[in-house]
């Protein structure tokens, strides 16, 4: 009879208090102090809840303010609930992305949790949560593979119990009419849905996602399990978002929950909107200017087919090339390259194609890369100086060789290089694994290369996109540089409305991020980044790495630290490589990839180092700030980043590694001594 009373009783407190059994969020502008956020999380002004933006190593989280009953406190068992929420992630770099986020039910609201790959939820040196005191239940919407918690991608589903290794996961997606698997990128900046439902009386929980407001029918991950043991009886439910490395928005747009029955799908189009990203706002100038170009096009077109003769009208003036870059006719390169077929296609380089090409009249081979420029200003401001880049010779760089010019489009003309792009040797499969000597010879040859352009020529060259595919491998593998003099083609770059930096990722020196203003010193950084990757045979971001491997020059750095700095060495080389040589060369990579410019050495001096003229300074100041320890993240060079050295010292290497004093910019090493012979 008591019994009865009892069940009674629960059973009014839930039918009878709607407010606690379901809500439902279209934004969350008068959520109020119903939803209680901490760490980075915020509502923004349209109402959309932001977890987190893209500051790094960052946690954002918000959940319901008031727990809901999750057990049958008189039998234990876990109770159904249903909940659909839409999201959108939009990371910092398109391609890279944030960590992601997961939909979570905690005890409280206050977890002592981690950021990056731990998603705010458990930490390092607990990644199993304790079952007792802080258990997890969360789906996560992931966008690193963490091989440590064995991630199928970088972009899945999986159901998480008391655990980063997901006990369950999936591709995101969703089930098409037709019962076909439509992919979905998690980190597309997209308005995705996502609804959970955990049923209890099957002990099966279904994950679907959507683009769309209707709910699929067919659930994407789904999961047998009894979630009694991973609930309490009282839980609070809601989001967690982190960032690390890599960061990204995290987005909340509406929130529907419900214990009590199915949860209302939302409806997408009555959502807040995101806040719009650049590239959009590009594509809506072209949607409402594009029937007009359509109709200039037709002109030009006309235009083309009677008066194609009168080619290069804004020409400018021919000046006596008699030394120099010749002027190519476009039907020379047009019949050069075979009509530009992409079977000539050699490859995609800053703004333009590159086609291999032969030279009808002297027979040789060419490179002609085809630049469609958008700014006529651009081209005239290079023409401009073709005359100059046009007397530039190095054996180090690509010869250009001539020009020509057909209205917005620009044709450059170059020495055909047989043996590609040096990225093609190094990363991912290799056509071929290039020696240590190649590799050392190819890094000599390109430093001496932008030596020329930085200092030894009439002016200073800015190379500005110094990185491993503008390096360009002749017959006997010299590492020539491309793509030099473009300079004022970038500055009036394709995009009028933005500053856009140009550069590579990875490559970027910070202070070029901060003042767009390109240097010698940031050329000297991406150099430095160059020289990692030659050496590692990695990319200086590889988002395919480990996540402590992320970042190529803290990886090699920590390494150096520890003294075990060979073992960055590229495994490829099987151990096959001068030992001094790649000391020589990553220790003088981690020096020019210093985040203060000023720290970096000149190209004068790298080449002088790398010819071991001068023997590098023994201590390697920390290329930055970087936080290598929770919470030290610091602009200053920090004391202890001296002391941990690698010494040369089993190197019988030049004689330039003798017991000297030498004089290192900015003062950050004086005095080296080098002790040889004693052993490591
Ligand atoms: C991100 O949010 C935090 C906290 O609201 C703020 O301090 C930081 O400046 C923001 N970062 C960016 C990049 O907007
Ligand atoms: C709780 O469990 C008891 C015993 O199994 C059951 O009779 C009762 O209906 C349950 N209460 C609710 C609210 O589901
Ligand atoms: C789990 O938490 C409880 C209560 O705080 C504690 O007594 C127990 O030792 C913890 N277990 C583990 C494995 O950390
Ligand atoms: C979930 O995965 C964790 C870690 O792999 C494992 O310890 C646990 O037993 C799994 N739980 C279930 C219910 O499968
Ligand atoms: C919760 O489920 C009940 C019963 O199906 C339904 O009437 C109600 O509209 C739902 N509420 C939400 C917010 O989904």
């Amino acid at each position: 009879m008591a019994k009865e009373l009892i069940f009674f009783l629960v059973f009014l407190v839930f039918s009878s208090n709607p407010v606690f059994s379901h809500f439902i969020f279209n934004g969350f502008h008068d959520s109020g102090d119903q939803m209680s956020l901490n760490g980075v999380a915020d509502i923004t002004k349209n109402g959309l809840l932001r977890l987190t933006n893209i500051s790094q190593r960052a946690i954002g989280r918000a959940f319901y303010s008031s727990p809901f009953q999750f057990k049958n406190s008189s039998n234990g068992k876990a109770f159904s609930f249903s909940t659909a929420f839409a999201f959108a992630m939009a990371p910092a770099y398109p391609t890279l992305g944030g960590h992601g986020l997961a939909f979570v039910l905690s005890p409280s609201k206050e977890i002592a949790g981690y950021h990056s790959q731990y998603l705010g939820l458990l930490n390092p040196s607990n990644h199993h949560g304790n079952k007792s005191s802080n258990p997890v239940f969360a789906v996560e919407f992931d966008t690193v593979s963490t091989i440590e918690f064995g991630d199928r991608d970088d972009n899945n589903v999986g159901i998480d119990l008391n655990s980063m290794h997901s006990n369950a996961s999936v591709t995101a997606g969703y089930f098409l009419e037709n019962s076909k698997v439509q992919e979905l990128d998690l980190k597309s900046g997209k308005v995705i849905q996502a609804w959970i439902d955990y049923d209890s009386a099957i002990n099966r929980l279904e994950v679907k996602l959507s683009t769309l407001s209707k709910k699929p029918k067919k659930s994407i991950l789904h999961f047998d399990v009894d979630l009694s043991p991973f609930l309490h009886d009282s839980m609070f439910v809601g989001f967690s978002a982190s960032t690390g490395k890599l960061a990204s928005f995290h987005y909340i747009l509406g929130w529907s929950f419900n214990m009590s029955g199915e949860a209302e799908s939302l409806s997408l189009p009555s959502l807040p909107s995101l806040p719009r990203p650049k590239q959009n706002y590009t594509a809506l100038i072209l949607c409402v200017t594009f029937p007009a170009v359509l109709v200039m096009m037709s002109i030009v077109f006309i235009w083309f087919y009677l008066v194609r003769d009168m080619e290069d009208l804004d020409m400018i003036e021919a000046k006596d090339f008699e030394i120099g870059p010749q002027r190519f006719s476009y039907q020379e390169l047009k019949k050069a390259t075979r009509g530009f077929k992409d079977k000539e296609l050699l490859g995609f380089g800053g703004f333009g194609r590159v086609y291999k090409g032969t030279l009808p009249t002297t027979n040789t081979q060419v490179a002609v890369k085809r630049i469609s420029h958008e700014s006529k200003q651009g081209i005239r401001e290079f023409l401009s100086e073709i005359y100059s880049i046009g007397r530039l010779r190095h054996r180090n760089l690509v010869q250009f060789l001539g020009w020509c010019q057909r209205r917005r489009d620009l044709l450059l003309v170059y020495d055909f290089m047989p043996c590609g792009s040096l990225d093609k040797y190094l990363f991912d499969e290799p056509k071929q694994v290039l020696s240590w000597e190649h590799r050392f010879k190819i890094i000599k040859g390109v430093a001496s290369g932008l030596l020329y352009l930085h200092e030894e020529w009439e002016q200073t060259v800015i190379h500005r996109d110094i990185k491993a595919g503008n390096i360009l491998l002749d017959s006997e593998l010299n590492g020539r540089l491309g793509d030099f003099g473009l300079a004022k083609l970038y500055d009036h770059g394709s995009n009028p409305g933005s500053t856009t930096v140009v550069g590579t990722l990875g490559y970027l020196a910070p202070e070029l991020t901060r003042t767009g203003k390109p240097s010698t010193s940031t050329d000297v950084f991406a150099f430095g980044a160059l020289l990692l990757e030659v050496a590692c045979g990695r990319r200086p971001i590889d988002p395919k790495a480990l996540l402590e491997e992320l970042i190529l020059v803290e990886w090699v750095y920590e390494k150096w630290q520890s003294g075990a700095v060979l073992e960055v060495v590229d495994s490829k080389l099987n151990g096959d490589f001068d030992e001094c040589e790649a000391i020589l060369v990553i220790k003088l990579g981690l020096m020019c990839s210093n985040e203060v410019p000023e720290a970096r050495p000149t190209m004068k001096q790298v080449v002088r180092y790398l010819e071991g003229e001068v023997a590098l300074p023994e201590l390697v100041p920390s290329p930055g700030g970087y936080d290598r320890k929770e919470g030290n993240r610091s602009g200053s060079i920090a004391f202890e980043d001296y002391v941990h050295s690698y010494r040369n010292s089993s190197c019988a290497c030049s004689s330039a590694f003798e017991d000297q004093d030498i004089d290192v910019e900015a003062g950050l090493t004086t005095h080296i001594n080098l002790s040889r012979g004693n052993g490591r």
